[in-house]
């Protein structure tokens, strides 16, 4: 008897069969090479997600028209025939595992820069810019807009003959047919705007032409915004009247999303959004169509999939960001092996915010092998099991010994807190941060699952160490935060946004927080929401600038929204009883009155074990915050290469002394990272 029977029920687009009802929607990767073409890596990644049991997947955006249509400048491109071939290697790689495969045709309109685009102004449907790039595109003429028409149709035959299940048109998000279906970005005059008829024109006449060029059987989805979500945008009643014309056009199934970059945080939520909070849209959709409706947007756990499919909200269920988390997501809870399923904690920051939207390949800050599934190939089991010592039960620590365990070595981890997860356990804290804690929790069950002898409320020292034996020592201590040189900083007063988080400090009704960093503003908002009056002091001219750019619009909206007063551009001169001594850029004074104080000023690393050990002549791999502080897609990463390195050396070499040690080893992480 399978857990999630609905789930796993065999699904339908058009005439094609799909082994369960589990889709990756479209996401750009930046895999593609210069030119666009599909490279191992690319066809490594998708490999992997249809080996984990995916029914159907969508490749990310496909551009029709390159570079003039890329959104990120090492866009995959099927712009003409000399692209089939690579293609028909991802299809082959992906079908081999039983996996369906469409693609999604993709032209980005006005929704690029030139430096995707390489030195091309965008073109649009009119001449607006789009609110959040502000780059101003060039009106189509009706001539140009029948070329893009041909290319859309062209590319879609080039995609049945590279042996794609079908296409996806990608009308969805503020890009170029989007763009058309919108009076957001639409002000044409001509056939091609103004009524819903004159702006579905666009879409309507791509659709009809792939049908008639390629014929019925070939499945064509359609994305679309079902509310834009912006003053002047689509909403969900036109998207209704949409949907139906879509579908009279011989559309096989609809892909039902929102958003465009203007509402960003919609398209890709950040952590604070419930799961499932969007199917209402895919729901509504599917009540005025007879075609698939598939749903999208924070779908984490096979529970709330179940849920969607069993109540008939939608046919299918993408998981987007769920399964560059983990690929396996299908298969585990086929399975019910739910505990096993490695969660995307919705942090934007490896996948999108600070890798594919700045042309860098994908990456995942829960899971470390994501986009790098090419280097980094299953871990093997050793031949001469060795002991590690871990110093540190947080992300790092945890990933380091659950490599080492997976390959087989004996592992004892050595935390001194009474629970794992080190700072993690402060970040979830603050509003819509509770899903960070699915990154240690994951952690904690593999590692005992594996057997890692894990010893809480025990302060490792180099004694102990020694004396465990042990063949090399994994430290993972972690940072302690940075206290400033301020007169008054050691009132009593005063504290660390580490220890408010952590509940060990108690603070009254007026409190200045210390640093408008990303963790100065969430303990504002937290303090704030908690009914304090708070006050936040930062030195720079913005606020957050080290938080990923969609969670750090969204942080700054709710300050705004909660009042958190935050001031810029002051620097802190003493800390008084009951108030701060402040100046601005031009030396001016200002009194800042306050209960108390909370300082968040950053962290800095802590590793004299390190130095210690390495003295007595034990081998040392320092990782983590002990290395550097930095995020915990940095933490994971150092841990899970650091581990990686040592199981590939001692295979190769029965022994790890090729490892330089200390110094130059934390260079050469450096440069992995
Ligand atoms: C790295 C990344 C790239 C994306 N690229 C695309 C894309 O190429 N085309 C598209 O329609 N949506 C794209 N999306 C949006 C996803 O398809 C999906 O709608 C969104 O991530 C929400 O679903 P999720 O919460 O399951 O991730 C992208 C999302 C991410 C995270
Ligand atoms: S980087 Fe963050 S949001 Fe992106 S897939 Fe990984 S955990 Fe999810």
């Amino acid at each position: 008897m399978i857990r999630f029977p609905n789930l796993f029920k065999e699904g339908q687009i058009g005439h094609t069969a799909i082994r369960n009802r589990i889709v990756m929607p479209p996401m750009g990767t930046n895999l593609a090479n210069e030119n666009g073409a599909v490279t191992p890596a690319m066809i490594h990644y998708y490999r992997e997600r249809a080996k984990g049991g995916v029914g159907l997947i969508i490749t990310e955006i496909n551009c029709v028209d390159a570079p003039q249509g890329n959104a990120i400048a090492n866009e995959l491109s099927i712009a003409d025939d000399s692209y089939i071939a690579g293609h028909n290697e991802l299809v082959e790689a992906v079908k081999e595992h039983g996996a369906k495969i469409i693609t999604q045709l993709h032209h980005a309109g006005r929704q690029t820069t030139s430096e995707n685009t390489y030195g091309l102004q965008p073109v649009a449907p009119s001449a607006i810019p789009d609110p959040y790039l502000q780059v101003v595109p060039r009106e189509l003429t009706a001539g140009e807009i029948e070329n893009i028409i041909e290319m859309f149709i062209k590319a879609a035959a080039r995609a049945h003959n590279a042996g794609y299940d079908g296409v996806e048109l990608h009308g969805a998000h503020g890009y170029l047919i989007g763009q058309f279906m919108s009076p957001f970005s639409n002000r044409r005059t001509d056939l091609y705007g103004g009524d819903l008829t004159g702006r579905m024109r666009f879409p309507l006449e791509i659709l009809r032409g792939i049908k008639r060029e390629v014929g019925n059987s070939f499945p064509v989805v359609f994305r679309m915004s079902a509310d834009e979500f912006v003053e002047g945008g689509v909403h969900l009643d036109e998207a209704k009247h949409m949907a139906r014309l879509l579908q009279d056009a011989g559309a096989d199934a609809l892909d039902v999303s929102s958003g465009v970059y203007a509402s960003m945080p919609t398209i890709l939520e950040t952590m604070g959004y419930p799961e499932g909070w969007r199917v209402y849209l895919a729901e509504n959709i599917k009540k005025e169509v007879h075609i698939p409706v598939i749903a999208v947007g924070v779908i984490r756990s096979p529970e709330v999939a179940e849920g969607i499919i069993a109540d008939n909200r939608a046919d299918f269920v993408a998981l987007g960001r769920t399964l560059i988390a983990d690929p396996e997501w299908p298969f585990k809870a086929l399975e019910g092996r739910t505990e096993d399923i490695r969660k995307c904690i919705t942090c934007n920051i490896w996948c999108i915010g600070e890798r594919v939207f700045r042309n860098l390949h994908i990456r995942c800050t829960v899971n470390p092998v994501a986009g790098r599934e090419l280097e980094y190939p299953q871990i093997t089991s050793t031949l001469s099991p060795m002991h590690f010592a871990v110093v540190g039960g947080g992300p790092a620590g945890m990933e380091a010994a659950l490599v080492l365990a997976t390959a087989g070595h004996r592992v004892s981890l050595l935390e001194r807190q009474s629970e794992l997860g080190g700072q993690i356990l402060m970040a979830c804290v603050p509003p819509g941060k509770d899903k960070i804690r699915w990154s240690i929790d994951y952690l904690q069950t593999q590692i005992h699952k594996l057997g890692v002898e894990i010893h809480l409320n025990t302060e490792a020292n180099a004694d102990m160490l020694q004396g465990m034996n042990v063949d090399a020592v994994i430290v993972a201590t972690g940072a302690a935060p940075l206290i400033p040189n301020i007169p008054g900083v050691n009132n009593p007063t005063v504290t660390t946004a580490w220890d408010l988080l952590a509940g060990r400090y108690e603070v009254g009704n007026r409190v200045v927080v210390v640093g408008g960093g990303n963790v100065g503003c969430e303990t504002g908002l937290y303090l704030k929401q908690r009914g304090v009056d708070v006050t936040i002091v930062e030195m720079g001219d913005d606020l957050a600038i080290d938080e990923e750019p969609i969670s750090r619009q969204v942080l700054l909206e709710e300050l705004r929204k909660n009042d958190v007063c935050a001031i810029t551009g002051l620097n802190v001169l003493e800390i008084k009883p009951d108030g701060v001594v402040a100046v601005d850029r031009e030396w001016r004074e200002q009194w800042l009155p306050c209960t108390h104080v909370v300082l968040s000023v950053g962290a800095r690393p802590l590793n004299h074990l390190a130095e210690e050990l390495t003295q007595r002549g034990v081998r040392v791999f320092v990782i983590g915050d002990a290395k550097q502080p930095r995020r915990l897609n940095n933490a994971i990463s150092d841990g899970f290469l650091t581990a990686h390195r040592i199981t590939q050396a001692e295979s190769l070499a029965r022994s790890y002394r090729p490892f330089p040690v200390q110094q130059s080893y934390w260079e050469q992480e450096q440069l992995l990272q």
